[in-house]
């Protein structure tokens, strides 16, 4: 197959290259935002070093009644990883969504504190910050909405709000944090908030397809533009992972699952419109490589699984969306789609914010992901 470049006279130039490669891709992008960079000091964001040129960059969006701060997004780092928020003090954000795994958990679901599990994969943080609905079944508007619903659910964290306020009421860095940060005590509001800050500042780092989208050619490899190419059209990936944040924020059935006895009928439970059963929300594809396994069930192992289950066309169910077909891919094909989806992947800047002056770690029971980062 010819590589990228050379589908293209040599004569056009890379400006026009990249502008027509981006637009099929790219068509859908359109984000309210306020930039990050302007918003955060510049210790926060050592991950946009390597970017001279941040044009296309997907900034997040960021909700005006939550604006994002220094103080804000080191009170959320701290509280991610905080055991307080749990019922037994012994289980955090990041017990199920570990920053070693991918910021997932590298199960299929996952156990809380009373040790029952939910039917979910848990899906990364990185990605979080894009998406207009928060859970696979987009039931949370906004991710100040999510962020108190683990400590109280009975199968995560099982703890009530209040005795999360006054556990951490205990401890002198919060009651002066708080204050510093919103001017107030601790307040179940303030968690949300700077948990959401948190969370939106962790995926500010570009990975190769950004810079490749920014102009610099060497980016990606051959294979990887021969994936690109076939991402955006023999297996039009991006007719629903759109854009640089690679998701259209819609709800698909894909038949994940419905070959199951008591399929899960996800977006259907939550507007009851037969349209919407066993569909799902398209999950970003940015640092993809880190967060297996995959679907909203995690039945799919590896990316290379993923591949084959869209080559196949999905599975067959009434309710299948007419985008999914079986795929004429070679063997070739399918290794330079792989190749293209490593290329999403950044990894994160969360040493960049642990080493904000002012983030203080958790005295105690310190996870070894935290430790590492010292
Ligand atoms: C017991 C494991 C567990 C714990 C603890 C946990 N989560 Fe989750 N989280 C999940 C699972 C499972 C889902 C997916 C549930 C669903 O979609 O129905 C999820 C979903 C999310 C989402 C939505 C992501 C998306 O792609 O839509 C966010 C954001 C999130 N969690 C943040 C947090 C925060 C913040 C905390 C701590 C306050 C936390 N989680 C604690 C398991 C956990
Ligand atoms: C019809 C819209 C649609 C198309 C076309 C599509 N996807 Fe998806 N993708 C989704 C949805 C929806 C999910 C989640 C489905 C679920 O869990 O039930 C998903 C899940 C995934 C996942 C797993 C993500 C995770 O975090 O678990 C990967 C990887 C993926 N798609 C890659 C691709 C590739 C590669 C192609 C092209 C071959 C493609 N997708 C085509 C909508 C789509």
């Amino acid at each position: 197959m010819l590589s990228f470049k050379q589908l293209l006279p040599t004569a056009l130039g890379s400006t026009l290259l990249l502008s027509s490669s981006l637009l099929f891709l790219l068509a859908c992008q359109n984000l309210p935002q306020q930039k990050l960079r302007s918003a955060l000091p510049a210790q926060a964001l050592q991950g946009f070093a390597q970017r001279s040129n941040a044009k296309n960059f997907p900034n997040v969006p960021v909700p005006p009644q939550n604006p994002l701060t220094q103080a804000k997004v080191e009170l959320g780092f701290r509280l991610f990883f905080e055991p307080r928020l749990s019922a037994n003090n012994q289980m955090s954000c990041a017990t199920c969504h570990d920053p070693q795994r991918g910021f997932s958990n590298g199960e299929a679901n996952a156990a809380g504190v009373t040790g029952q599990r939910g039917h979910r994969n848990v899906p990364t943080i990185y990605t979080t910050a894009w998406y207009k609905t928060q859970f696979w079944d987009g039931r949370a508007g906004s991710l100040e909405e999510q962020a108190l619903g683990p400590i109280e659910n009975p199968i995560e964290m099982n703890e009530k709000l209040e005795n999360v306020v006054r556990k951490l009421g205990e401890v002198p860095y919060y009651r002066s944090k708080f204050q510093q940060t919103f001017g107030t005590t601790i307040t179940p509001q303030g968690i949300a908030q700077a948990l959401a800050s948190f969370e939106r500042a962790l995926s500010q780092k570009p990975t190769p397809y950004d810079r490749y989208i920014d102009g610099d050619m060497s980016a990606l490899t051959p294979s990887q533009e021969r994936g690109m190419i076939i991402f955006g059209r023999q297996a039009h990936c991006a007719t629903c992972h759109k854009g640089l944040q690679s998701t259209d924020n819609k709800f698909h059935n894909l038949g994940v699952g419905m070959n199951q006895p008591k399929p899960d009928l996800g977006r259907f439970e939550v507007t009851r419109l037969a349209e919407d059963t066993g569909a799902f929300r398209t999950p970003s594809l940015r640092n993809i490589a880190l967060t297996g396994p995959y679907m909203h069930d995690g039945s799919l192992r590896s990316l290379e699984a993923v591949i084959e289950f869209y080559a196949q066309g999905g599975i067959p169910n009434p309710y299948l969306s007419n985008e999914m077909n079986p795929l004429n891919l070679s063997g070739e094909d399918k290794a330079d789609l792989l190749a293209f989806l490593t290329a999403l992947t950044a990894g994160d800047n969360l040493k960049e914010i642990a080493s904000l002056p002012g983030v203080q770690l958790p005295g105690e029971r310190l996870s070894p992901a935290l430790l590492s980062l010292r």
